[in-house]
């Protein structure tokens, strides 16, 4: 049975890495968290303050771009895959609202996609992969074999994202997280370097009225589909 690449398109907060992961478990695939990269990157620039009061010192990114390493390993405890930055574990950090509000800068940044792109081609030379993103169907992976493109209404994701944060114990606003999730979406569609886009050939799953389990179960028919 020959292995193929899936890529994993869509909004923000639409449930893309929570399925992808599902599906590599599903078909014994490798699974990369391409947002993880971004983030990664960013990381970087905050901890060498190329970025203050929410400006980048884009010049001072790229003369130092080429030493970013940015890895995945497998944790065999907790059995997930985590990022690495040169060669430390950021897995964590990543996550942290500091990255989260400065991500979208570094993800316009030309040159940081192209690295990031290369690097995802290269994890992708083996195939039996999902790899979830913005860009994967439209720029990474053009030629996969299976496309999903995912969405939700923005109100549904909003409420989801919200649950989540309270059950954490934050004490974030719905209105607050509807703002982000409006901004991100505006962000990942409206800039000029691979911005999010459904690629033609991709196959849309909207999430807003089904269960993880109906939704999961759609794209492992597609994917046994095109292994098949
Ligand atoms: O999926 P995420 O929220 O972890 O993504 C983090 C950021 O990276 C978000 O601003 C979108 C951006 N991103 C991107 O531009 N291209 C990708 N392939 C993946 C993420």
């Amino acid at each position: 049975m020959g292995k193929i690449i899936i890529a994993i398109d869509g909004y923000s907060s639409c449930g893309k890495s929570t399925m992808a992961k599902q599906m590599a478990k599903s078909l014994n695939y490798i699974y990369i968290d391409t947002g993880a990269m971004y983030r990664a990157v960013t990381l970087f620039a905050l901890r060498n303050g190329f970025l203050s009061k929410g400006e980048l010192n884009q010049s001072e990114l790229l003369d130092v771009l080429h030493t970013i390493d940015v890895a995945f390993k497998h944790n065999s405890t907790t059995n997930t895959s985590e990022t690495f930055l040169n060669g430390k574990n950021v897995e964590e950090e990543i996550r942290g609202l500091e990255v989260s509000s400065h991500v979208s800068k570094i993800a316009q940044v030309k040159e940081v996609r192209a690295k990031m792109v290369d690097l995802q081609r290269e994890m992708g030379k083996d195939r039996g992969l999902v790899m979830d993103g913005r860009d994967i169907g439209t720029v990474v992976f053009p030629n996969a074999e299976l496309k999903i493109f995912m969405t939700a209404d923005y109100k549904i994701r909003a409420q989801r994202r919200f649950d989540e944060l309270q059950a954490k114990g934050d004490t974030i606003t719905y209105e607050a997280v509807l703002d982000n999730i409006n901004s991100r979406d505006m962000d990942d569609t409206s800039r000029t370097e691979n911005p999010l886009i459904q690629a033609d050939d991709a196959i849309v799953i909207d999430n807003s009225n089904i269960t993880p389990e109906e939704q999961l179960q759609i794209a492992l028919n597609h994917a046994h589909n095109k292994i098949a």
